[in-house]
Order: C-alpha cells, then sequence, then structure tokens
C-alpha cells in the first residue's frame, strides 16, 4: 500500500482571487488542521486528512508551522544563477556587461548541467517548487534544465533564448536556428513528464521581426506550449523597441504583429505599459509578471500590481534571477509589498502568498496542477516556521492574530524559514 503522509500545522486555502474580490473572502488560514498526502497528490485537506489518514499514515508534526503550496517562480533566468547581484548597472548595459558573458559560458553542456542542479537546488531550499525559467540560446542548457527537473519530480516551464540580433555572436541563432532548435526541443520536451516548453523570444530588441515571426508561426503550430518573453521593463528600451521597429504602435504591437500575443503569452515586467497595451493584454488573457527585486535592484520603476490584479489582469510574481537580487519568494513578496506601498498602496499578506503561488500557478496555465493546496492537486508543498530567526520570533510572539504572525516572515524571512518542502509526494528538503 502506497504510504500516506499526515502534515499537521496550520494549512493555507484558496477559493476564489483576493484581488477581485475581498481578501479574506478568497484566502484562509485552517489554524492546527491537517493535510494528507498520498503518492504524488494531495488527498484531503482539513478535517477530512485527519479522518481519511488511517492508523498507517505518517505524520508530520509542524503545529504552529504554516502548509501551503510550494512557491511558483512565474519568471527567471536559471543561467544567471552565478552572476547574481552584479553590480552598478541598468537594463542594456547589465546585460552586456554581465548578463550575455555569463550565457557564453553555458554553451558548454557540463557547465550547464552544474548551473541547473546548482539553482534549482538552491529554489528548492528557498521553498519554490516550480519555476518557469528563460535558459541560453544553447539547445544543451535546456536540456540540462528539463533533466535536472525530471530527476527532482519538479513541474518546470523553460525555453530556449532566441536572439539574431544585438548580441555577442556566439549568443546569435537565426530565425530559421531559432524555429528548428525550439522545434526539436518542443517536440522533445513538452508534455514529458511534468515538463512545459515555452517559445522564448529575449525580447524585441535581439530579434530581428524574421524571427519574432518564425518563433510566431511555431507558436501556431503548437497552441498548447506557452510563450515566454519581456516586455517594457525600461523606459530606456521602449525608445530602442521604437526606432528598432517604426512601424510598430507599441512595444507589444511588435509580438502581435508576429503572432507572440495570445492567452498562453507570458509577459515579464510590463512595467511602463500604455492604455492600448493594458486593455490589450487583459482582452486576450494573456499574462504579466511582477518581478518585484529586480525592478528595484536594475532600476526600472514600479509595476502597477493593485491597478493590473484588481482590473483582472491576470499577474504572476517572480524573482527573475539574476536581474533580481535573490532566489526567495518570501523576499520578493516583500519587495512587492514595498513597490506597492512607495505607490501609496498596502498589499495584504494574504494577496502575497496568492500571487507567489496560485497566481503565479494561474500566469502558467497550471493551475489545475500546482499553486494550490486542494485534492487531486501534486503534493508539491512548502512549509514554513514562522519563528526562524530571533528577530523573527519576537515579533511573532507578539501577534495578535494567524495573519499577524505570518507577515513578519513574508518581510523579514529567507531559506531558514523554510521548514520542509515536498515536490510530487516527496519530502526533499526537512520533512520531519
Ligand atoms: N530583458 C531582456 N533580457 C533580460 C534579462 O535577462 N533580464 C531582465 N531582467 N530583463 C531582460
Ligand atoms: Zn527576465
Amino acid at each position: 500500500m502506497t504510504i500516506r503522509h499526515l502534515l499537521l500545522g496550520h494549512v493555507l486555502q484558496f477559493s476564489g482571487n483576493p484581488f477581485t474580490m475581498p481578501w479574506d473572502s478568497a484566502v484562509h488560514i485552517l489554524e492546527n488542521s491537517a493535510l494528507l498526502i498520498e503518492g504524488t497528490q494531495i488527498l484531503a485537506v482539513g478535517e477530512a486528512a485527519r479522518t481519511a489518514a488511517g492508523p498507517d499514515a505518517q505524520i508530520h508534526d509542524h503545529t504552529g508551522q504554516l502548509i501551503l503550496p510550494g512557491f511558483v517562480d512565474a519568471h527567471a533566468h536559471y543561467p544567471q544563477t552565478a552572476m547574481i547581484a552584479s553590480w552598478g548597472k541598468r537594463l542594456i548595459d547589465w546585460l552586456n556587461t554581465y548578463t550575455f558573458p555569463e550565457e557564453i559560458r553555458l554553451g558548454d553542456p557540463a557547465y550547464a548541467n552544474a548551473i541547473a542542479n546548482r539553482y534549482l537546488d538552491l529554489v528548492l531550499d528557498h521553498g519554490t517548487t516550480s519555476v518557469a525559467s528563460f535558459c541560453t540560446i544553447h539547445p544543451g542548457s535546456v536540456d540540462a534544465l528539463f533533466e535536472g527537473a525530471e530527476q527532482r519530480g519538479m513541474a518546470v516551464v523553460a525555453g530556449k533564448i532566441c536572439m539574431d540580433r544585438n548580441a555577442p555572436d556566439a549568443l546569435q541563432d537565426t530565425a530559421q536556428t531559432a524555429y528548428d532548435d525550439s522545434k526539436a526541443l518542443l517536440t522533445r520536451w513538452h508534455g514529458t513528464g511534468r515538463a512545459i516548453y515555452a517559445v522564448t523570444p529575449r525580447f524585441s530588441p535581439t530579434s530581428t521581426p524574421e524571427q519574432l515571426h518564425a518563433l510566431g508561426a511555431l507558436w501556431a503550430e503548437h497552441p498548447d506550449a506557452l510563450m515566454q518573453t519581456h516586455l517594457s521593463e525600461q523606459v530606456d528600451e521602449i525608445v530602442w523597441v521604437q526606432e528598432l521597429y517604426p512601424d510598430a504602435r507599441d512595444y507589444l504591437d511588435t509580438y502581435e504583429a508576429t503572432g507572440l500575443m495570445g492567452a498562453r503569452g507570458i509577459y515579464g515586467h510590463a512595467i511602463h505599459l500604455t492604455p492600448r497595451e493594458i486593455d490589450r493584454l487583459r482582452e486576450v488573457g494573456a499574462a504579466v509578471v511582477h518581478c518585484p527585486t529586480s525592478n528595484t535592484f536594475i532600476g526600472s520603476g514600479l509595476f502597477d500590481l493593485m491597478g493590473l490584479a484588481k482590473a483582472g489582469q491576470v499577474v504572476g510574481l517572480a524573482t527573475d534571477t539574476g536581474g533580481g537580487s535573490s532566489f526567495s519568494m518570501l523576499r520578493t513578496m516583500a519587495a512587492a509589498y514595498e513597490i506597492a506601498q512607495l505607490r501609496g498602496e498596502a498589499v495584504h499578506a494574504a494577496q502575497l502568498l496568492w500571487l507567489a503561488t496560485a497566481g503565479s500557478a494561474a500566469a502558467l496555465h497550471r493551475g489545475d496542477e500546482i499553486g494550490t493546496l486542494a485534492p487531486g492537486l501534486a503534493a508539491d508543498i512548502c512549509v514554513l516556521d514562522l519563528a526562524s530567526t530571533p528577530a523573527i520570533a519576537q515579533r511573532a510572539h507578539e501577534a495578535a492574530h494567524v495573519w499577524d504572525a505570518v507577515f513578519p516572515t513574508i518581510m523579514m524571512g529567507d531559506d531558514r524559514a523554510v521548514a520542509s518542502v515536498w515536490v510530487n509526494g516527496q519530502p526533499l528538503r526537512g520533512g520531519n
């Protein structure tokens, strides 16, 4: 008989989107409750979990801790792991100075493997169980990430970056090879185990219109694949896009005109949007991804989380490692809170936790598999210690209610707060 695991603790539950309905109707914490895992899935939650557990279930006592879905990082660059926190540049010179030289190194498959495994171990340490990552232009960099994810049982979205201009020669493909290599990778990986392929033009400035068209054609041939790219991150970048694409109505139009706009499109950053772009993204049902530590670190701007999410825009949350300065979705939630404060809005802890799990899962079109603790979904779980350091513990001790005890860990927590991590029903960290 398959072993059942009963996790005891406070359990985070979602019944809706806390940006489009009152947060306390959408998000609940079942205090001193339980969650039951059988095989790779969640079997039951709450009192039903205790009832269904039976006498043979293995008990994992996390009393006082928070059991939540594993974090879902909706936009990252695993190849940038070794150059995270590089000093003093803004987007375009940051790419040229630090990013491209490091990405060239991933042309060596052994190095790509080492970085992919290092990255996946780091994100697991931080309680992240799924990522959507850009790879490099090298097909081997995609194999490295999907193989590493497969070994760990992780549900990962990834794709080969495509660039045929404005990048070093060693990082350029062509319209045709971008199409051919992406197609081969998509055929090899998309839907294999828990792997999902995303067609991945880096961003409009590093692709010719011909390359964007070729990738648009590939996506049209495989409409169930995802498409990930960047949109309107910095003002200088937008001016450059206007120069490179004089006929485009705006930045989004460079994708729209080339078949790279759709409900399964995932657009990172999306900070400086025009009213047309805002309307179009929402009408189409495309996702935008908020990358707050990156937006402060590279100096990009203040994403309008509340404005967009309340209007029904699909929004995910992400580290954007290594433009982002952290692997931690706790740190990322804290930065999202701070950016909203600078815009005069207070995001509730319930909204932040939803964004980092169910919100990001929805952005990746994987909400029926990950991002929520419900029967039948994958047992991808993170357990947070709400008193992981003396500084946090003394604050949590004063908490008047459970949300007051959770918020200090969001604002001050790091990988020390991650008590255990389960992926596909397996305890990969902690798990007492
Ligand atoms: N725009 C194009 N490429 C990148 C990248 O690697 N990181 C970030 N933050 N923005 C980009
Ligand atoms: Zn990015």
